[in-house]
């Protein structure tokens, strides 16, 4: 007869052989969950072995004992070791499943705004321009002082602004980057400078309390008021086509003189008369002159040596006038029914 101990060392030793053969045809986590509770569980074997060791003589206890604790680590060690390989597989073929539909994303795409503006500064820099940059907020000299408006000057009143603690406050318009690119450097110089802009200006279909300029100039020898008649007409027919003229009218910046303002033929009607030309054939687009000599003062350039020109435009006006849109407000509510059709 078989003594106890033999015997339950030998029930140890077949269930080893029989989880050796089952773990093999271990398939899903099911399989592998049912596995663990027949052999780990509460009632499982290795549960089961241990309480028939308390029924063995003490003598006998450590031999058998050990071979539980063998196969109940061996058991464990491979149920972890089948798991993590369902697991990765699992993995493995949803990641490369090429049979299953992409994930579809929307894609973003670029602000109208931000196109013009992007556009405008490529027909620029294509004619030689450098593109320059300054602060949004300025200070009251490169914002006005140093654009020869001193500061009871009643060209203030048509750019009153956001102030700041003195002497900040949010720029009026993109000309103060004109004084910080002829500070920074001599002559000659081509530029432009694209940016944000602010006025104190109740919102309704074509103001906006912020909106966007880009601000030329250019400064050398022998410049004339032809020179900037030839680039803004280059510009105009760059951007809205071939049989665009422009036509410049007198106007008055203190930083420019001769003044003028310039505008576009009606993209929409040809110059015939229309709504968007209000029937003068005209469109608007902003101001322009030859740099008034007082500002070459304020950046030490000599004004018998050199001459200048300069401009301005606002990019929203633009942008409406090539996407027709009515209301600028529209830029700046971010609704995408608006946004995704340009
Ligand atoms: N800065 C002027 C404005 O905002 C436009 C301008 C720019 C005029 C350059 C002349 C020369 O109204």
């Amino acid at each position: 007869m078989t003594k106890p101990e033999s015997k339950l060392l030998a029930e140890v030793e077949s269930a080893r052989e029989q989880f050796q053969a089952e773990i093999g045809r271990v398939a899903s986590r099911n399989d592998l969950e049912a596995l663990r509770i027949r052999y780990l569980g509460r009632k499982g074997l290795v549960s089961r072995f241990f309480s028939q060791l308390a029924g063995l003589e003490p003598g006998d206890r450590p031999a058998v004992g050990k071979a539980i604790n063998e196969l109940r680590a061996l058991v464990s060690g491979e149920l972890e070791k089948k798991r993590r390989e369902i697991e990765f597989q699992a993995r493995r073929e949803t990641i490369f499943d090429p049979s299953l539909p992409g994930t579809l994303f929307q894609r973003g795409r670029k602000h109208p705004l931000l196109q013009v503006l992007d556009e405008i500064v490529d027909i620029f820099t294509s004619l030689g321009f450098s593109v320059e940059t300054g602060p949004e907020i300025e200070t009251d000299y490169y914002n006005f002082e140093a654009l020869n408006i001193p500061p009871d000057h009643p060209s203030r009143d048509l750019q009153d602004t956001f102030y700041l603690e003195s002497p900040y406050l949010l720029r009026t318009h993109t000309s103060p980057v004109q004084i910080r690119a002829m500070e920074k450097q001599r002559p000659p110089v081509r530029m432009i400078a694209p940016g944000r802009c602010f006025r104190k200006d109740t919102p309704d279909a074509t103001h906006s309390p912020m909106f966007h300029q880009i601000e030329g100039l250019c400064v050398d020898k022998g410049v004339t008021f032809a020179h900037l008649k030839g680039v803004i007409l280059t510009f105009a027919q760059k951007l809205f086509g071939k049989e665009v003229r422009i036509r410049f009218r007198p106007s008055f910046f203190p930083f420019t003189e001769p003044s003028a303002e310039y505008d576009f033929s009606c993209i929409m009607c040809k110059g015939e008369g229309c709504r968007v030309c209000k029937y003068t054939g005209w469109l608007e687009i902003s101001g322009a002159g030859m740099v008034d000599p007082a500002v070459f003062g304020f950046v030490d350039y000599d004004p018998e040596e050199y001459t200048g020109y300069a401009f301005g435009m606002g990019v929203e006006r633009i942008a409406m006038l090539k996407f027709q849109i009515g209301d600028i407000r529209l830029f700046y509510e971010n609704d995408l029914r608006f946004l995704s059709q340009f």
